[in-house]
Formats: C-alpha cells, structure tokens, sequence
C-alpha cells in the first residue's frame, strides 16, 4: 500500500478549498489523490493519462527521463544478460527470481501446458489463407475462453494461477501456429525437451519432411532475449487494456485478446512491423535526408523512435541493439537495411528537430532488424511481441485481482448537443 505523505495539495474552486491528500511509492514522482474533487461537482481532464496514475502496482518501474526500468526491482539489463525468459516470468508473476529447484519447477509446469486441446486448431480454418496473424491471435486466445469452463473462476486464487500458466505455455503453439497457417504448411506441435524459445523457433520452422530440424542455439538464445525485453512495460496501452477489461471481472483469455488487439496499433506493439515497412520506403541511404524532411513536414512519422515515458534513451534499446550486433555478426549477415537503420539513427540523434523532441530509437527500433535476421516474417513480429508480453498482461490482471479493485470508468467532458426534441 502506498504511504500517506501527510502533505495535501490545496484546489482552490469556487471560493472554497479542497484538501487533496498526497501519496508517496517507494520509487518515482509522489501523486495527488483526486477522488474528492467528485464531490465540489468537478471531474479531473487528462486525455491520454499523461498524468493519471490509474493503480497502484509493485511489477515494474520506470524513470523515463532517466532511461530506467525495473521489473520487481531488477534492472532490465541485468535480467536480459544474466537472466533467462521464464525465469523473468516467474519473477514478474511472484516478485522473487527463482532458486534452481523453483525454476526446475516452474519450467516442468509450463512444459506441462504447451499443447492446446485439439479443437483449437479448427478455429484457424475459419480464417482466410492470407488472414493477419494478429488478427488470428485475436481471435484463437480469445477462444480458449470456451475450453477452460472449470478454471474460469476469478475469485479462485487456483483458478487464476493455472490460468496464467497455461497462457504463458500455449501462447507460443498458438503464435507459430498462426504463421503455419498463413503459408499453408502443417501445424508443428509443441515438444517438451527444448526450451520455451528454442521450442517456439521449432514450431515456426520445423516441417513433417524435415525431421531433423536442429534449432541454432544463438537464433534461441536471442528469440529468449527479446522475449525479456518485452516482457512487461508498466501500464501502457495494452496493459491498461488488459487491466479494465479485467476490472468488469471478464474472463483472463477474453482479457488477454484485448490486449492483444491494443498491442497492434502501430504507435504500440505494430511499431516493429511499421519499421521494417518504413525501411523498404526509403529503399537506400541516398534516399534517408528526404524522408527526414518528410518526417519533419509531419507527412509521416519516423517508426521506431520516440516514446511516451522514455524521452532520454530507451533502456531496452540499448540492449537490443547489442543482441542486434551479436546476432548479425554470429549469423555473418551484412544487411543493407540494418545500414539503412544507421544512418537514420545518426541522423536522428543529431539532428535539432528529433533531439528537441527528445526522440530516441526505442525497442521496435532494433527488434525488427534481429528478428528479421532470425528469419521471422514481418507480419509476425507483433505477434512475437503479443507472445512475450503476454506474462505482463497476466501479471497485471493477477496483481489486481488479489486486492480489492473498482470497475474502471473513465468520465468525459461532453461537447455535444444539449437536451433537444424530436420534431417531426
Ligand atoms: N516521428 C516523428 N515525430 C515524432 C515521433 C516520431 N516517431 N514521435 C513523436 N514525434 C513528435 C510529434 O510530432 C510531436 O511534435 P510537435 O511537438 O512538433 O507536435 C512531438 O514529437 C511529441 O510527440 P507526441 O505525439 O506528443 O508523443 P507521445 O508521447 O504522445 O507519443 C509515441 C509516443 C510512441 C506514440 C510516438 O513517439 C510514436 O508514434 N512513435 C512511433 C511509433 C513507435 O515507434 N512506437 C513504439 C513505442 S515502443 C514499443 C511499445 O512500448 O509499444
């Protein structure tokens, strides 16, 4: 629980004072509590949340001026280098890295719950052969709503642990699943003895005719790092989605499919794919000054730079751009799109317009060049960030749950007509 600060902020309206207590976390700014402004008649205005702390929450912390972030109190550096996926999973949904017994434990546990029940994979054939993955996302971890009748009980710590246990564990069959229908080939089920990234890698890739399929231990090892990387960012669009769908007391997959729908706007998680697409405009360095003065004329914005809370440098870019350079030089790639993305950073991080707007390469910035390196088709790189964060939407909805909570319900100030008649 947040500690009274004791000190009020004071609003002056209509003659009288209202008293406005202050809150202090253990990290970041302190926040005024604006509940009894309800009662002089008046609602708070902030489009956008710019300044609305809509919960309270121990998963993650961000300075983004500072260019911090933290999950359970861990830098994301040091979990991205000395800390695997799952391990980061478990620290997210229980506030401790785990000892070697735990992990041993929790990676049995989700190994146990990678299969989804056959019928799932009819789901797919409902959709057209050329149809988005994320648009097949949507709707299939939606539709494990059906499938769960027994476990769907928000009120039962057990119903709600399973619950994020089996997203995290199917998540990735349904994801490579989602591919695999899109080229037409056949659905590579799930195998127990790989690790999760490795596993993922091997449903995406793995077919019938090839049995011998051997997944590149660096491919792995970088597909697990970008999971960490994206696996929880505080309340942003998709999480606090997933927190108000969840406050009406909505079922955890129905919950999860609406993140996951937040997450493909190209100013969220669409950013990735939107950085590949921008880089194919351009076409080659000659052409990277007249797309600039393009971006500065606003017809267009520059993808993968800027960032709401992050206005110094993005914490996660810094080490994606280091698996960026690990993964090219291991695989012994020279792409001229990754020089392409070079000279547009430099530029960007020199010229006055992007640096008086305080915009840095964030972590769609690189992604996109690794995941492409790795051989992941562009249309699944949100997918790929959906798979990964879906441990911070459950994290959160699990978080919420276990403390009492409201339903969430913004108000507005209405700008419409005023009470009129119907004249005929
Ligand atoms: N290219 C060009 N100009 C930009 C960009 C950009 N990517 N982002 C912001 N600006 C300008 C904007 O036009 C405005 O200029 P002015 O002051 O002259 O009006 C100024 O910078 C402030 O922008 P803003 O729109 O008020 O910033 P915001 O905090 O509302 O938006 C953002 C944040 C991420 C939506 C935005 O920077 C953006 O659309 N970036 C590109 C998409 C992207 O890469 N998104 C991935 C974010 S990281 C992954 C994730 O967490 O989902």
């Amino acid at each position: 629980m947040s500690a009274a600060t004791g000190k009020k902020a004071v609003l002056q309206l209509d003659g009288k004072e209202i008293e406005l207590p202050i809150y202090s976390g253990t990290l970041g700014p302190d926040v005024i509590d604006v509940k009894d402004v309800l009662a002089s008649g008046h609602f708070t205005f902030d489009p956008g949340f710019m300044a609305t702390a809509a919960c309270e929450s121990k998963i993650t912390f961000i300075d983004g001026d500072k260019g911090v972030l933290l999950h359970r109190g861990y830098p994301i550096d040091q979990l991205a280098t000395q800390a695997d996926y799952l391990e980061t999973c478990y620290l997210l949904l229980n506030g401790e890295l785990p000892n070697a017994e735990q992990k041993a434990e929790f990676d049995a546990k989700v190994r146990n719950h990678t299969m989804v029940h056959d019928q799932v994979s009819r789901f797919f054939n409902g959709f057209r052969r050329d149809a988005h993955p994320m648009a097949i996302m949507v709707g299939v971890v939606g539709a494990l709503s059906a499938f769960y009748h027994n476990g769907l009980d928000i009120e039962d710590i057990n119903h709600r642990e399973i619950t994020a246990i089996r997203l995290i564990a199917k998540i990735p069959t349904l994801a490579a699943w989602s591919y695999k229908y899109t080229v037409g080939q056949p659905f590579i089920y799930p195998r127990n003895d790989l690790g999760y990234a490795e596993n993922f890698l091997h449903m995406m890739f793995a077919t019938p005719a090839d049995r011998d399929y051997k997944v590149n231990p660096i491919l792995a090892k970088a597909m697990d790092r970008i999971f960490t990387l994206h696996a929880d960012h505080e309340q942003n669009a998709s999480t606090s989605t997933v927190r108000l769908a969840g406050s009406t007391g909505a079922n955890p997959y129905a919950c999860i499919s609406s993140g996951i729908s937040a997450l493909w706007g190209p100013a969220h998680g669409g950013a990735n794919e939107a950085v590949l697409k921008m880089l194919d405009e351009i076409g080659s360095v000659e052409n990277v000054a007249e797309f600039m003065e393009k971006v500065k004329r606003k017809e267009v914005k520059l993808m993968g730079f800027g960032h709401r809370v992050y206005k110094n440098f993005d914490p996660r870019a810094k080490v994606m751009k280091q698996t960026c350079d690990e993964v090219l030089e291991a695989l012994g790639i020279n792409d001229p799109q990754l020089a392409l993305a070079m000279e547009l950073e430099k530029i960007a991080l020199n010229d006055p317009y992007f640096v008086e707007r305080k915009l840095y390469p964030n972590v769609d910035f690189y992604s996109g060049i690794i995941l492409k390196a790795i051989g992941i088709p562009v249309e699944m790189f949100t997918v790929i960030f959906a798979l990964a964060r879906t441990v911070g939407w459950i994290s959160h909805w699990l978080e919420m749950h276990a403390s009492p909570y409201k339903i969430g319900r913004p108000r507005q100030l209405y700008t419409g007509e005023t009470q009129r008649d119907i004249k005929r």
